[in-house]
This record gives C-alpha cells, structure tokens and sequence, in this order.
C-alpha cells in the first residue's frame, strides 16, 4: 500500500482574554446585533501583551506531541504557518524549535495567510510520503490582534487570535491525506494585506502615520470571491478523489464567516451538525482556525477511523486550498 501522511495528534491554544462584540461596541461604531448578523461571531480572543506567536505554539505543540505519545526530540521537522511571527526574521518555527526543545528538528514558516495550514498541511504530506520526513510538527498560529487598527470597524470585529497543532507521521494502511489542492491568484493581492514593514513600504515614520503595519481589507469584494471560489473547490476536490458529498463525515472550514460557512456546506448538501464551526467563540484565527477546528472536533470524540473530512481555507494572496483526509 501506498505510503500517506497521517495525523497522530492535535492540539489548540486559546489565549484567556475575551473581547466581546459588547466590548467592541463601545470602542468603535458597531453592535452586537451587525456583527452576529454579517459575521456569526460573539467573541475573540487576545495575546495578552507578553505573548509572541511563538509562546502560542508552543502550548498548541506540547498537546500535540503528547497526543501522539511523543517527545520534542522526537520531531525531525517543524513547520509554522503565520502571517503575524515573532518577527521578520529568523522564522517563527525556529523560535519554538528553541522553547519547545525540539532539538532534532530543521523548522521552517509558510506564509499563505488564512490558507497557511492548508499550505503547510501540503508541503508536509510531501516530505513524510518521500520518506524525507517521519515525524512532523506543523502549527497554524496568529497573533492578528497586534495588527490589527482598533479604531477600523470593518476589520477589527473579524480577527482573533490562537494556534492549533497537528503531529504527521507516515501510515500504509490506506488511512492519511488523500489529496491536497493549492490556489493562488495574486493580481487580488490587495484585497486582504499588510502593506507596511516589508521591502515594498519599509517601517518609518510616514508607514506608521498612515497605518501601513495594520490588516487592511476589501471585505465585502473578498466575501464574493471567496463564496464563489469555495463553492467549485469543494466539489472539485471530491470529484477528483471520486467521493460523494454524501459520504463526508466531516468538513472543517476556514473560519472566516458564518454566511461563507453556510454556502459551502449548502453547495455539499451537508447539514451543520457536520460541519467545524467555532467562529462564534474565536472570530477569524486565520491560519489557526482549522487546526483549532479539527483539534475540537477530535477531543470531542467527532471522529472515527476511516471517516471522511474535508479541510478547506481561502484567504490573502488571494489564496485557498483544501484537503481530504481518510480518518
Ligand atoms: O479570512 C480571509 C478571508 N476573509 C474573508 O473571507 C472575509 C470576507 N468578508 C466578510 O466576511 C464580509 O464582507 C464582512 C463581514 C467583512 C462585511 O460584511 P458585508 O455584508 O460584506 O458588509 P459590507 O462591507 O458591504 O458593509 C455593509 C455596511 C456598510 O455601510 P453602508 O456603506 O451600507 O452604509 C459598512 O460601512 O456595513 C457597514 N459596516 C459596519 N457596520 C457596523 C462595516 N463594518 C461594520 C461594523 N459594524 N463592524
């Protein structure tokens, strides 16, 4: 049997602070009610001030690694996808190859933005099926709250912050990532971005007066291509592999928005008791919402041997991307 990548544990870390639409409402001109309506989402949760996307991981690394009954040196490989790392450079993977004592392992950040762990996910499932990797940390962690403009109601009501872990390890029981699906269409670059700090608009006085180093967003430009675009690649995704919407046990999207959430389970035909949603506790975590999703899902026991579950994101780049994984 063909060699595939099968995850062996998962873990999630949520910081304790809480801001509520409630809390927001008093900061910036929204309400709950607008909120809940256009976004399904109640609550986020924040870094405290000390916290580095770094110290995130690790929390969401330890759960992971010890689900999969294995130690830090056990690890050969740590990848982290993020769009908000401890800092430009070095990566943020090996901050926490560091903190975390995984001190066999080479580490590496992907940055696909909201896709990044499905990017990872990818990447990954390549090194374990070559043989080049046997035991392989990946970590979907943001700390979007840093970046985020608290005085811009069309952004800062959406993102939270969070990191979710997954353990792969190579299986030839038939069980494992059987597909993966990698898009990208970059002349929609600015429709989600952070156009200040990098080589284009370096930090200075003027980026900082004009709130470069902050998340911007064509939101409701971004909503339309998103429904769309997700719509096609879930159903391409399981034609390809030959699966009918029917059999998926689960699909573990992207959380972004509810109104996005719901379209695409209505194009499978899926009822929501299959479908991932957390968003009404963490808002948009980007990278870290499906590990964090599956994480749930997992702990609560969702999962069976064998299940089919479909993993799907789209996000900045533009970017999206999916995986069907045989439980
Ligand atoms: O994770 C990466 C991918 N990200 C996404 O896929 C996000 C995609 N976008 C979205 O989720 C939605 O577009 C939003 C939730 C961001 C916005 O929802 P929308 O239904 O597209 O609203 P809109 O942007 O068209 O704005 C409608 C109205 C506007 O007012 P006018 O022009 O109609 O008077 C906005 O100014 O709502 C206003 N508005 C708000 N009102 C209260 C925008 N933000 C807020 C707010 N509270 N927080």
């Amino acid at each position: 049997m063909q060699l595939k990548s099968k995850i062996t544990g998962t873990g999630s870390y949520l910081p304790s602070k809480i801001i509520t639409n409630d809390d927001l409402a008093e900061m910036v001109n929204t309400t709950d009610d607008w909120i809940m309506e256009r976004t399904g989402i109640k609550e986020r949760r924040v870094a405290g001030q000390d916290e580095a996307n770094s110290d995130m991981c690790v929390e969401a690394a330890k759960k992971a690694v010890s689900a999969a009954g294995l130690k830090p040196e056990d690890l050969d490989m740590i990848i982290v996808a993020t769009m908000s790392g401890d800092m430009p450079m070095p990566s943020t993977a090996a901050i926490v190859q560091h903190k975390f004592g995984a001190i066999n392992a080479a580490a590496f950040d992907i940055n696909a933005a909201c896709s990044g762990f499905l990017y990872g996910l990818s990447v990954a499932d390549k090194f374990i099926r070559t043989g080049a990797s046997k035991k392989l940390l990946l970590i979907g962690a943001e700390v979007n709250s840093k970046f985020i403009d608290w005085k811009d109601r069309g952004t800062c009501v959406l993102f939270g912050d969070g990191a979710g872990a997954v353990v792969l390890e190579p299986a030839d029981d038939g069980r494992g990532i059987l597909s993966t699906e990698l898009f990208t269409d970059g002349s929609m670059w600015d429709y989600i971005c952070l156009p200040g700090g990098g080589s284009a608009n370096p930090p200075s006085e003027e980026t900082l007066r004009e709130g470069l180093h902050h998340i911007k967003m064509r939101g409701n430009e971004t909503f339309k291509v998103a429904v769309r675009t997700l719509e096609k690649l879930v159903i391409n995704t399981l034609e390809k592999n030959n699966i009918e919407p029917s059999e998926l046990a689960m699909l573990i999207p992207h959380q972004a928005n509810l109104r996005i959430i719901s379209a695409t389970a209505k194009r499978l035909n899926l009822p929501m008791s299959r479908v991932a949603v957390n968003i009404e506790k963490y808002g948009n975590t980007s990278s870290a919402s499906i590990p964090i999703a599956l994480d749930e899902v997992v702990r609560a026991g969702r999962l069976r041997d064998n299940d089919y579950v479909l993993l799907e994101a789209f996000g900045g780049g533009l970017t999206w991307a999916s995986a069907l994984i045989k439980w």
